[in-house]
């Protein structure tokens, strides 16, 4: 396997924090967390001790997606900042040693964004046109959609183009978020454009949305929305990963990335990039080849209960995964799309989680009926989040964490309805919560107004009053608060994180996961709600421990609990 050890190689094993710009720092107390509020958090970033930081989209939009609706991909949102803000905040996190990744979201654009606006102007069977996916509708009045396929967030994915021509555009997600046309040469180029931009101003690498989505095939007899489904279903499972679908993954897309590692590789060290895509295990590595994007997410983990047997097949998936090319894993607990690790945990676990939408499907449940049954256990859901994150944390790859977890906090339930800015609370009527809850603005300082995210106009989604327990400035003066188990598990990281092995000495039986790193270094989790007596850690130093309790040196680990551990 390669070791860490040149410039190049930095991505490999490294942690990267996640930003979602609008509700980490508003420093000019409008509501929006903006750039210079990013800014000015550089110290905290640098004491945390996270090697990158990767941008949610900061790009100008109209917020129908949390801006990966985006009008312009190069320029910064007047509401958050101007270019050179991005440039001041680059260049403040460069000098602490922290690297800085942007998103590009290369599947859809906003409606709002110039290409559309012409395409709609230029109308029917204009070269505009052919830069996105527009159709004539069905029926003599070409007023019904040409499919009845549905969008993501609920709802049909065509929508008429509102010009009366009878054309209907296709969009995956929001109806704000048309589909681009990848077959069309513009696009292509546009999208090295902006890769261009980016790297040029200094970006280190790119995380890139929905990348298993880009090329379609629509020509012939599309199938109806029911067959899709279960084709999507059956292409998601291994073992069928190979079927071709007219939507997703499709071989193709990989085309595409083959060009832009050519842009990449301009740049010395050369530029990275990580892709989200949902596909099934089996089909991951074909997007982290060093000959594409180089990696991508694994959100395996973030789909298993919290069970030391489900995560050591997941843990071996993973690294099968990744040692099929020369990238490294990734480990995601939390990001913005998910319900926040410590309130998964906080629930009970799912049965029969062989089909991990499952655990999905389940958090859905919760989030609709406001967590009220079964009420969440949120002292097990934090003490598990800690574990669960000491253990990813040991493991060979990169890890990304989403701000906020670094605090424990738990996702935010009561947000009144008018509040909400998902689009997937609107298009299927409230029968999805959406992903707000992981969204509410981080608290800094429990006394603050904003609890210190911003000085003044309250924040874009109200923050209840228990977050208050979990500001940094609260956290800061507690030695076993979650703020500072993460700053010492990054720094111990540092130093331990060398040859990217991996040695199991226990592989999930009864609740034990157990595994050895190189120069000595063990990582042993005990997922149950008993305390296990090990003769394995008997001795062994202890590093650091997730649990509040002090270890004793008697060989028994308490329950839900991770440790690291050092031999000889
Ligand atoms: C990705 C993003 C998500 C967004 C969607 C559409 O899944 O992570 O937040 O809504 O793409 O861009
Ligand atoms: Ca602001």
């Amino acid at each position: 396997m390669l070791q860490k050890t040149s410039d190049a190689d930095w991505w490999r094993q490294a942690v990267v924090y996640q930003i979602y710009p609008r509700s980490f720092a508003d420093a000019n107390g409008d509501g929006i967390g903006d750039l210079k509020g990013i800014t000015s958090r550089v110290p905290y970033l640098e004491s945390l001790g996270v090697d990158a930081v990767w941008l949610s989209p900061f790009y100008p939009s109209a917020l129908k997606d949390g801006g990966y609706d985006v009008a312009d991909y190069r320029d910064v949102d007047p509401k958050i900042g101007t270019l050179a803000d991005f440039d001041e905040m680059l260049s403040a996190l460069k000098t602490v040693g922290i690297k800085v990744m942007v998103d590009i979201v290369p599947n859809h654009s906003s409606d709002d964004h110039e290409w559309f606006q012409d395409a709609l102007k230029a109308g029917k069977g204009s070269k505009e046109r052919e830069r996105y996916i527009f159709r004539d509708g069905l029926g003599p009045n070409k007023d019904q959609p040409p499919t009845d396929w549905k969008s993501v967030f609920g709802g049909p994915s065509w929508s008429p183009s509102g010009v009366n021509d009878g054309q209907w555009y296709y969009h995956m997600f929001d109806n704000s978020q048309p589909d681009w046309n990848w077959d069309h040469p513009d696009v292509r180029d546009d999208f090295i454009k902006t890769l261009k931009f980016w790297g040029d101003r200094g970006v280190s690498g790119f995380r890139i949305d929905v990348a298993h989505a880009l090329t379609k095939d629509m020509s012939g007899d599309l199938p109806k929305w029911e067959d899709l489904v279960k084709l999507t279903h059956q292409k998601l499972s291994n073992g069928n990963a190979d079927l071709v679908h007219p939507l997703l993954d499709r071989d193709e897309v990989q085309d595409i990335y083959k060009s832009w590692r050519q842009v990449f590789n301009q740049y010395d060290p050369p530029l990275i990039a990580v892709a989200e895509c949902w596909v099934a295990p089996d089909r991951k590595h074909l997007y982290a080849s060093s000959e594409g994007l180089g990696q991508a997410f694994s959100f395996d983990i973030l789909l298993c209960n919290y069970d030391a047997k489900e995560y050591v097949d997941c843990i071996k998936h993973s690294l099968k995964g990744s040692s099929l090319t020369d990238s490294s894993t990734t480990w995601v607990l939390s990001n913005h799309d998910v319900i926040r690790h410590a309130s998964r945990f906080a629930m009970p676990n799912v049965e029969n989680n062989k089909n991990h939408p499952l655990v999905i499907e389940a958090v859905n449940k919760w989030l609709v009926n406001k967590f009220q049954d079964p009420k969440p256990d949120v002292k097990t859901g934090l003490r598990r989040a800690r574990a669960a994150t000491l253990m990813i944390l040991g493991l060979p790859g990169s890890t990304y964490v989403y701000q906020g977890e670094e605090l424990g906090l738990p996702e935010v339930v009561d947000i009144p309805d008018d509040k909400r800015q998902d689009p997937t609370f609107f298009r299927t009527e409230a029968k999805e919560i959406g992903r707000d809850g992981c969204r509410v603005p981080i608290p800094w300082k429990a006394d603050a107004k904003n609890f210190g995210y911003g000085p003044d106009a309250p924040a874009h989604l109200p923050q209840p009053e228990w977050l208050g327990k979990y500001a940094v400035d609260v956290e800061e003066k507690d030695a076993k608060s979650t703020l500072n188990l993460y700053r010492k598990a990054l720094r111990l990281r540092k130093q331990l994180q060398t040859a990217e092995e991996l040695e199991w000495v226990q592989e999930g039986e009864d609740g034990i996961l157990h595994y050895k790193r190189p120069d000595g270094w063990e990582v042993v989790m005990n997922s149950g709600k008993e305390a296990v007596e090990l003769p394995t850690i008997k001795g062994k130093k202890v590093l650091i421990t997730s649990s509040l309790e002090e270890l004793k040196d008697d060989g028994k680990l308490a329950g839900e609990t991770t440790v690291w551990l050092k031999s000889g």
